[in-house]
């Protein structure tokens, strides 16, 4: 069963819906076989080309690489991972020794992706790339227009959670200990919290909102920043979300009445030149490669071209937002990836495009200096155990 299981996610499957699928399949397993084989469908999902190394062959099928992986990685004796993996008699494959050469190899990336990484971070690439195979922490986001981040510490170890507040953001507290049934907690249905990583809540803090003052967020999805937009002008002034994504905005329409916001003004149609907002989010569609730890096998599924992909619509969408700010006004760019051509390339096109807009210094006051690289916010796994973003802030000049 782990076998077939493994082979699908292999074959391009998406591994938790592969998981799903096979736990509703088999409903008898036990507690500890549920776990065993969570763990074998993402391990081998995650680490199969550093198997394929161990085992000296990149094509090997899953009873071989689940062997390598409890023998190689996690030091089974031989004769008992060979029966684990449910190879056949004879004896089990000697594995390669030492380290591999190659950080695609090591990290277990796909070639083209790795030598991304290495491109983008030189000399950093390896502990960034170690850094995408340990899952990131679950990030909670206090919402101030209900709590403060202390109080809902304290609520919720009456509810069973510790929590440690985050380095970064004001508003971070990650769940420590197991992982708990947050969505079986009063708290949340109260809309005390929400779940966001906390690079992603210096995104919208970086906006800097204040109340009643007019804000858009342009690609808003299903709200994640509109809400602590939101919370950001205390439900005083205008919020507008707009997204293409019919399905997102409703998403956010429910969330925003869970977390008390009243004021959301959901935008079904791109808004207007000329709308002078005083603040404007562009939140980028983008190759997402800061949030590869989030799943095992997401690095497998992207392609090459994707790089290439997102400029020319992250250029036509902050070009939009350009005319949608008042003068005097804030524009804030960011992406969830790590590529110069998204991030910094694009910023520096535009602010050549656009001289009545320039760059100011993210954060100012409050952010930590370790968030901020050549002027943008940039924020990793390996330096500040978040998923990784870009940001840049821009002002309109006033006359
Ligand atoms: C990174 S996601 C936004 C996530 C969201 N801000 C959050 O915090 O949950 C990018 C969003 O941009 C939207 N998008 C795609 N094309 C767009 C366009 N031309 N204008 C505005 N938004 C667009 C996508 O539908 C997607 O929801």
């Amino acid at each position: 069963m782990a076998s077939e299981a493994i082979a699908q996610v292999l074959a391009g499957s998406p591994a938790e819906r592969v998981l799903d699928r096979t736990l509703r399949d088999h409903r008898h397993l036990s507690r500890e076989q549920r776990q065993a084989l969570k763990e074998a469908v993402y391990n081998v999902g995650l680490w199969r080309r550093r198997l394929g190394f161990l085992l000296g062959r990149e094509d090997a099928t899953p009873p071989f690489l689940l062997y390598a992986l409890l023998h190689g990685l996690s030091g089974v004796p031989a004769a008992e991972a060979a029966t684990l993996a449910g190879l056949g008699a004879g004896p089990p494959p000697v594995l390669n020794p030492g380290e591999p050469p190659t950080l695609a190899l090591r990290a277990s990336l796909p070639d083209w992706l790795a030598d991304h990484f290495a491109r983008e971070l030189g000399p950093e690439a390896d502990a960034f790339c170690a850094h995408l195979n340990v899952p990131g922490p679950i990030t909670l986001r206090a919402n101030p227009l209900r709590t403060s981040r202390e109080a809902l510490a304290q609520r919720l170890l009456t509810e069973g959670v510790t929590t440690r507040p985050g380095p970064w953001s004001p508003l971070a507290l990650h769940v420590e200990g197991p992982r708990p049934n947050l969505y079986g907690l009063p708290s949340l249905r109260e809309g005390l919290f929400e779940v966001q990583d906390e690079g992603s809540q210096l995104l919208g803090l970086l906006v800097e909102a204040r109340p009643g003052e007019t804000v858009l967020d342009l690609c808003a999805g299903a709200g994640g920043k509109t809400l602590l937009l939101g919370a950001e002008l205390k439900d005083a002034g205008r919020l507008m979300a707009y997204d293409p994504d019919p399905e997102r905005l409703d998403r956010l329409l429910q969330r925003s009445s869970r977390a008390g916001l009243t004021h959301v003004q959901v935008l079904r149609k791109p808004p207007e030149p000329g709308l002078d907002a005083d603040r404007v989010l562009v939140d980028a569609p983008c190759s997402e490669l800061g949030s590869l730890r989030r799943g095992p096998d997401l690095r497998f599924r992207a392609s090459p071209d994707v790089l290439a992909h997102f400029p020319p619509l992250q250029q036509d969408i902050l070009q939009h937002a350009g005319d949608l700010v008042r003068p005097g006004g804030r524009l804030v760019y960011a992406t969830c990836t790590v590529n110069r051509a998204e991030n910094e390339d694009l910023v520096t096109a535009f602010l050549a495009a656009r001289p009545e807009f320039h760059l100011v210094r993210p954060g100012a006051g409050w952010l930590a200096p370790a968030c901020v690289r050549d002027g943008f916010l940039f924020v990793t796994p390996h330096r500040h155990g978040t998923d990784a973003f870009f940001a840049a802030v821009m002002e309109r000049s006033a006359g």
